[in-house]
């Protein structure tokens, strides 16, 4: 059984709150209903940990990434984090994220299926490379967009995935042809961090990094090489195969539904852009990127009427309360007038987890979707081809099983 068919049956078999106990990762307790999240999510975050439930990414990221961090460490790092991901910021990025969408879109085939999910990835990582990082032309943005993809392709299996719950991180750390690719990629990121730090036109420039590079912690430090490294990583991992399969989710659900997806061409060529708001929450209601977040208990907790003990991962299930029918009327249908309807409620849509490990990137990602989906539908027409495609587990996201194909013809 795949599984979210698996969260499926144990919520009708068990209701809002049951138990699984994972080989290798031991016991986790689902939750589904919005009062128990909105527990979780407002809990004390000294006793309930998110950066240890992550820590299988540590030899990837690093000890400084703000993803693995706990307590104030976390804390004082997504303080720096947050004013170059605040939403008033993202307009800053649009230009680069449509010169990217257009070069991408010219280039696909008009006469054949394409799979979308290969397009967005190298779509969502070109906005990384130039708009998180910085990087703008030439040899290095050639090697780095290389060595990156090398980097990425060590998680992108889900064998590898395996593999590295099972050997641990410590000892994946020298697992030499591990080792290698990190030594190597490492090089680059630390090259860049160094001449950026240097730039005449540092204080001018929009990028994340260099908006990071003049960051100040409380005691008026800099961030550390390696802290930005870590970063660097960080958003690299959690902001670019998540973006990629939420856009290859919203194409293949609109080239199946047509009136939707006129009603989404009318808005993006003269409307004031609520659909297209509306059609990316609901992509990311009915299909969520990723299923559920983590939080580890350092002590026992009564949560949706349960003592839970400490050491169990707690698990606000995205997938489950985004189905719930009360909130959700007919939950298996795409509607993305839902949203037009009701706003997105805290503690039901939760795509982007919640409280203080709320994703740094949900603004980033939102508005790359709208100006991806925006320049796609101005330009083409979309048809769906073979049957509608069901989720399955890649390594870190649920994505399209054939990797959402569709026809994409000429406006
Ligand atoms: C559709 C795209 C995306 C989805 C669905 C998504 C989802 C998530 C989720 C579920 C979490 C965990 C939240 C929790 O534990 O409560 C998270 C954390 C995070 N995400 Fe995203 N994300 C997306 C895009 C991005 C982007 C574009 C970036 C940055 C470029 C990013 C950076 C981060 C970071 C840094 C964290 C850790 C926050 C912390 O621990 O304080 N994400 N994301």
């Amino acid at each position: 059984m795949q599984p979210l068919q698996t969260l499926d049956y144990c919520q009708a078999r068990y209701g809002d709150m049951f138990t699984y106990r994972l080989p290798y990762e031991g016991t986790w307790v689902f939750v589904s209903d919005p009062e128990a999240i909105k527990q979780v999510f407002t809990g004390d975050p000294r006793l309930l940990h998110a950066g240890e439930a992550n820590i299988v990414l540590l030899p990837v990221l690093g000890e400084q990434s703000v993803l693995l961090l706990d307590e104030p460490e976390h804390m004082k790092e997504r303080k720096l984090m947050l004013p170059p991901f605040h939403g008033k910021r993202m307009k800053a990025y649009g230009d680069v994220m449509t010169e990217i969408a257009v070069e991408e879109i010219d280039r696909w085939p008009t006469d054949r299926t394409v799979r979308m999910r290969p397009r967005m990835q190298a779509m969502t990582l070109e906005i990384i490379l130039r708009a998180v990082f910085g990087v703008d032309e030439g040899e290095r943005l050639n090697s780095l967009r290389d060595q990156l993809r090398r980097t990425l392709n060590l998680l992108a299996h889900p064998r590898r995935a395996i593999f590295m719950v099972l050997i641990g991180p410590e000892r994946l750390r020298r697992f030499p042809p591990f080792r290698r690719q990190i030594e190597r990629v490492d090089r680059l990121l630390y090259e860049e961090i160094s001449s950026r730090r240097g730039a005449a036109d540092l204080a001018e420039r929009d990028d994340i990094l260099s908006l990071l590079l003049q960051a100040r912690h409380e005691d008026g430090r800099p961030m550390s090489d390696r802290e930005l490294r870590d970063e660097l990583m960080t958003l690299l991992v959690a902001g670019h195969e998540t973006t990629a399969t939420g856009l290859s989710w919203a194409i293949e659900l609109l080239a199946r539904h047509p009136e939707e997806l006129d009603r989404l061409t009318a808005d993006v060529q003269g409307g004031d852009g609520c659909y297209l708001d509306a059609v990316i929450k609901e992509t990311l209601r009915l299909r969520p990127v990723i299923a559920l977040v983590l939080r580890k208990l350092v002590e026992p907790m009564e949560i949706g009427g349960r003592l839970l003990p400490a050491g169990v991962n707690v698990a606000p299930s995205i997938y489950l309360v985004h189905r719930r029918p009360e909130i959700y009327p007919e939950p298996e249908r795409f509607r993305p007038e839902r949203f037009i309807e009701q706003p997105a409620g805290t503690y039901t849509w939760i795509p982007f987890g919640g409280g203080v490990r709320r994703c740094l990137g949900g603004a980033f990602a939102e508005f790359e979707m709208s100006v991806v989906l925006r320049e796609l539908v101005a330009r083409r027409r979309l048809r769906s081809v073979g049957e509608p495609e069901h989720s399955v587990r890649s390594t870190i996201t649920n994505v399209p099983n054939r990797g959402a194909e569709v026809l994409a013809t000429p406006r």
